[in-house]
């Protein structure tokens, strides 16, 4: 089977790495990659945003099966112009990616499926929006509708916060993705990620994780995209996921076939867990970034056949080959992320760690000048291992993460603090 994966982040580099342990994949072409993903597929550089070039490359390359990692060529409807020229592709339509693109939209189908979530309202005004603030009080949490590249919500404990947050919204500061703003019930609990597989009816968990989006240690300083995740959570028991397929995801699932958008691909519910009940936070529509990396450390080879059942509506008799293992990854990034940082600084001591099904360091943002790996981006690697316990898998990735050379980068030493 040759597979062209879309992406070029940890996720894809993780992505390539399991779908490459399975014997049925013959290649593998990754656009556009990084440094890292180089070291182990093919690379193109490609504009995966444009469904026509995307599909001439797929032909070009007698692709099989296209397996797409962002949000982003989803929302701007690649796997619909694939599928329409008959490629078996991973991930869902634009209009199931609409689960991500538009808050608003997928609040109306919780509503529909009768799935918890936060009371909400939207709005296309700043003052009827303030008004609204303004009775319902602080905490509240304010969102831009659209795509926002994960900077899009404001928590505001405090009244004036949300009032801001409306006027940055309203003002452009999230272009057409604020057009329109969500107001929300703050959630109190603890958050965790659900991952499953769907295609269209049947869902398959795959896994659960918890990310740690703040940037400092203990859980402290500003949200970035994720500095570390682990899985399983242990917060997410089975009587939790039990209950989040039943009244949640499968609702969903039922409601988006009843609107004849069925979804297909992977669904991440972002999930408030408080006194043994799920309350949904988000979908996305994609794996998360960097959850996907430990969850593919656990799957393996699997990984691919659980992905190309899914493509294909087979998922009622398929089924995950579970360990009792435990995966830990660890970002480390650039100085200055998320705020502004510089590109270029080396990183050493790759070449002397341990690369097996138990450890692997997946790139995120890397680029090389032949010989030497360097720093291209905000979240650079991904240190990852699983191990019988959580706390051998973290012992595992810090002691990679000692001996990797780098004076450019930070790291937090606390990921799994919750579960450790
Ligand atoms: P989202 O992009 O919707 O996942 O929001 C980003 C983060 O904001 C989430 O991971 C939560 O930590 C927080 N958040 C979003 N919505 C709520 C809510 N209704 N109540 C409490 N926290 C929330
Ligand atoms: N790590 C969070 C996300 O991928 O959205």
């Amino acid at each position: 089977m040759n597979i062209l994966i879309l992406g070029g982040g940890g996720r894809e580099h993780s992505l390539a790495w399991a779908v490459l342990q399975n014997p049925k994949c013959d290649k593998l072409i990754v656009a556009p990659g990084n440094a890292g993903i180089a070291q182990i597929a093919d690379c193109a550089s490609l504009n995966i945003e444009d469904g026509a070039a995307v599909t001439a490359f797929a032909e070009e390359h007698s692709i099989d099966f296209v397996i797409v990692g962002p949000e982003a060529p989803l929302a701007a409807g690649v796997s619909d112009a694939l599928r329409d020229a008959g490629f078996l592709v991973f991930g869902p339509s634009q209009a199931a990616a609409a689960l991500e693109a538009s808050k608003a939209f997928t609040k109306e189908v919780c509503d529909a499926a009768n799935a918890p979530t936060a009371a909400w309202a939207r709005f296309t005004d700043a003052a009827s929006a303030k008004t609204y603030v303004e009775e319902q009080g602080a905490p509240i949490v304010v969102k831009a509708d659209g795509l926002a590249a994960g900077k899009g919500v404001v928590v505001a404990m405090e009244l004036q916060e949300a009032l801001d947050a409306i006027d940055d919204m309203f003002g452009g500061a999230f272009g057409a993705a604020g057009a329109e703003v969500v107001v929300e019930e703050f959630m109190e609990g603890e958050e965790a990620s659900f991952f499953v597989l769907c295609d269209g009816k049947n869902a398959l968990p795959v896994g659960t994780a918890q990310d740690h989006k703040r940037v400092g240690e203990g859980d402290t300083g500003p949200n970035t995209g994720g500095m570390g995740a682990y899985s399983p959570a242990p917060v997410l028991t089975d009587d939790i996921a039990k209950k989040t397929l039943k009244g949640i995801i499968e609702p969903t699932l039922a409601e988006m076939a009843r609107r004849g958008t069925p979804y297909q691909g992977v669904l991440y519910a972002g999930l408030m867990i408080k006194d043994d009940a799920p309350r949904l936070v988000e979908y996305n529509v994609r794996f998360g970034d960097p959850e996907c990396q430990v969850l593919m450390m656990r799957l393996g080879a699997q990984a691919l056949d659980l992905m190309q059942a899914s493509a294909e509506g087979r998922l009622d008799d398929t089924q995950v080959n579970w360990a009792e293992d435990h995966a830990m990854t660890v970002v480390m990034a650039a100085n200055g992320y998320p705020g502004s940082y510089s590109k270029g600084s080396e990183i050493s001591g790759l070449d002397a760690l341990p690369e097996d099904s138990f450890n692997a360091v997946f790139h995120a943002g890397t680029s090389s000048d032949g010989a030497r790996i360097l720093a291209n981006g905000g979240r650079v690697l991904n240190i990852t291992a699983r191990g019988p316990s959580l706390k051998d898998a973290r012992d595992r990735v810090y002691a990679a993460v000692d001996q990797i050379d780098w004076d450019d980068g930070f790291w937090r030493t606390d990921i799994g603090w919750r579960a450790l």
